[in-house]
């Protein structure tokens, strides 16, 4: 069993695909080691990489609004993506290169162990849901997957990219809010 700071220490050093030839920094995932609630986005975007921590961008700064908005903050909640190391030009991760990556990811599952989970897009929804997952079909539902709790929503870089989407988005982020609630009041 790895600890969380044993295991960021094997991402920075992880070799295991072709993405560390090309990363600045390995971004591990950052919160509480003991959050409830914990969003899985898809890999780290160039700030992200230049400063080694998850959604530091323009993504970053819609959920954080979003956390925020919940009457959360970022630092009681987890925050991990898929791949640890960039995909160059922010393409979506491959298949093999996800498959290399998601282990941490299993991992840091393990030990934060959270209520809900919020996978952020569709590349979360892929990796962790299955290869017919659909954000469009998908999104807004509570599935449930072992003893986790997870809500799928749009990625926040969709949302800045179509407006028409953030009211899904919201809606999203408050049905994780509310479930969480559920669950500690059972
Ligand atoms: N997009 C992601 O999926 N993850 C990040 O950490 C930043 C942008």
């Amino acid at each position: 069993m790895y600890s969380l700071s044993e295991l960021e220490q094997l991402c920075s050093e992880c070799k295991k695909c072709r993405l560390c030839s090309t990363r600045k920094n390995a971004v591990f995932g950052e919160g509480s080691d003991r959050a409830d609630i914990m969003f899985i986005g898809e890999g780290p975007g160039e700030q992200e990489d230049l400063q080694g921590r998850p959604f530091v961008g323009k993504a970053g700064k819609l959920l954080d609004k979003g956390i925020e908005a919940l009457g959360l903050s970022r630092e009681s909640v987890y925050i991990a993506n898929i791949v640890k190391c960039r995909p160059p030009g922010n393409r979506v991760p491959e298949d093999d290169e996800a498959a290399s990556c998601i282990e941490y990811l299993r991992w840091q599952v393990k030990l934060i162990d959270p209520k809900v989970i919020v996978l952020l897009g569709s590349t979360a929804g892929r990796n962790i849901i299955g290869k017919d997952f659909r954000i469009t079909r998908q999104r807004g539902n509570v599935i449930e997957f072992g003893k986790f709790k997870i809500v799928p929503t749009y990625h926040p870089a969709a949302v800045l990219r179509d407006d028409t989407k953030k009211a899904d988005f919201w809606s999203d982020l408050k049905l994780a809010v509310k479930i969480y609630g559920q669950i500690k009041n059972c």
